[in-house]
């Protein structure tokens, strides 16, 4: 008989290369971390090793890892049903319909369940067309909303570049810069984005222009924050032309920006909102699209033509209900805020030590440091979209960061900080020691 002389951790994770596809990336030379279990903003791995976990998975574990209350959710509502179709009702989903309603603002009062962030987007999008009778969604370039064909087409982000060829139609993509990167003056940063983005409405017809579709605060562009009043200038240029505005809070939505949604950091009320990712926090797939009571009035006496199998799937109603409740009772959505304060505080004085810091920028815990070569010229450690060969000193620091025992998003020069809304300050420090003993390399990377 043959012993296998691989160890249990080598064998799980030789039998998922061997068997299962990866996302984003070549499949050959992926050495991806086995979890056995994982508890709070902690990740374990089955030789028993604790990984801090600083993006919430993929920015969406909001309430923590490994909590009972939903998988008691879950199991009590599997003991009842654990499937009817969208025709029928089960007691929950109106309980969450109704909770929904009570926290978003204005009358966004209907929801459409979906499955994840795509659905809710590709939903948004359809919807936007059917009820304004218009075609065209403007879109920002630095933006993601997912990867099925519509709301990638949707999306700016480079990686559907290599599907360039299969994109949806009449999506038009605007360029909205960054205080950071922005050489002409603060003062004119609103002015140069409101008038760029008036002159393409023109341009572009505003009769035709279903939806201007945004994230509600930008996410794995870069957190690449609005300029301050943007968003408020973005809502009259919608109001004067009957443009809708949707919100995309599939990332920075329920408590991630220290509000329930990003949106409301800059006062504004759209008219459609996408959920996914915080709804749930990924222990069930899940989305929503929620409606204003004035689109979904419309679709009193016309059918609605949006449909899916899964949509409001009994099972993740209850998951998303019990995850709302526990924002409220755990006061995640506060210590969001607060604790998003404090990494800031803590990363200007981590900017006195690393000269590669070129900055940060958080809103609540939706937030990443940008490193750069040189602190003058802002030259960025790796470049939007860079290549393999001009990533040799961020893979270097992400590397580092594995290797200390933290699972954090890095992309280009950028490193996110977005732990679950339940950190605390203790394990705030804990994970910037191990970014800051990881940012050494980078620093000598620097040229100023
Ligand atoms: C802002 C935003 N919108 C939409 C999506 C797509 O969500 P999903 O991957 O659940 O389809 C993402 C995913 O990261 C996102 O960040």
């Amino acid at each position: 008989m043959q012993t296998s002389t691989l160890s249990e951790t080598q064998e799980i994770v030789q039998e998922n290369l061997d068997y299962t596809l990866f996302s984003w990336s070549k499949q050959k030379g992926q050495n991806p971390l086995a979890v056995k279990h994982a508890e709070g903003v902690y990740l374990y791995d089955y030789d028993g090793n604790r990984i801090i976990d600083f993006s919430s998975g993929l920015m969406n574990v909001n309430i923590g890892h490994g909590n009972q209350r939903i998988t008691d959710a879950v199991v009590r509502q599997m003991q009842e049903v654990s499937y009817v179709t969208p025709s029928c009702v089960t007691k929950v989903r109106g309980e969450l319909g109704k909770k929904l309603a009570e926290i978003c603002p204005g009358n966004l009062n209907k929801s459409f369940f979906t499955l994840c962030g795509a659905t809710s987007i590709d939903n948004a999008i359809k919807l936007a067309r059917l009820y304004t009778g218009r075609h065209k969604i403007l879109t920002r370039y630095q933006s993601y909303h997912g990867a099925s064909i519509g709301a990638m087409a949707a999306s700016g982000d480079p990686r559907k570049l290599p599907v360039d060829a299969q994109q949806a139609p009449n999506f038009v993509h605007f360029d909205l810069p960054y205080k950071y990167r922005w050489e002409y003056g603060e003062e004119n940063l609103l002015k140069e984005t409101v008038a760029s983005l008036e002159r393409m409405i023109a341009y572009e017809g505003p009769a035709n222009i279903a939806a201007i579709l945004l994230e509600g605060e930008s996410g794995s562009s870069g957190c690449l924050q609005y300029p301050v009043g943007y968003l408020n200038e973005v809502r009259k240029i919608c109001n004067k032309h009957g443009i809708l505005l949707i919100m995309d809070e599939v990332m920075s939505g329920f408590g991630r920006t220290g509000k329930w949604f990003g949106f409301e950091n800059h006062g504004i009320i759209p008219d459609m909102i996408c959920m996914a990712k915080g709804l749930t926090c990924g222990y069930i797939p899940f989305g929503c699209l929620q409606v204003s009571d004035t689109i979904a009035a419309k679709y009193d006496d016309v059918m609605l033509a949006l449909g899916l199998t899964y949509s409001a799937h009994p099972v993740a109603c209850p998951a998303a209900l019990e995850t709302l409740n526990i924002y409220e009772d755990d006061n995640l959505i506060e210590n969001a805020a607060a604790m998003g304060a404090y990494v800031t505080e803590q990363v200007e004085l981590l900017k006195q030590k690393h000269p590669s810091i070129g900055d940060f920028r958080t809103t609540g815990l939706l937030g990443c440091i940008e490193l750069v070569k040189n602190r003058t010229t802002k030259e960025a450690m790796a470049p939007f979209n860079a290549k393999p060969d001009e990533m040799e000193v961020m893979n270097k620091v992400a590397a580092k960061i594995k290797a200390l025992g933290m699972y954090t998003f890095v992309r280009w020069s950028y490193i996110f900080i977005a732990p679950p809304l339940c950190v605390t300050k203790a394990q705030i420090d804990e994970g910037l020691a191990i970014i800051s003993e990881a940012i050494l390399i980078a620093d000598e990377a620097t040229t100023a």
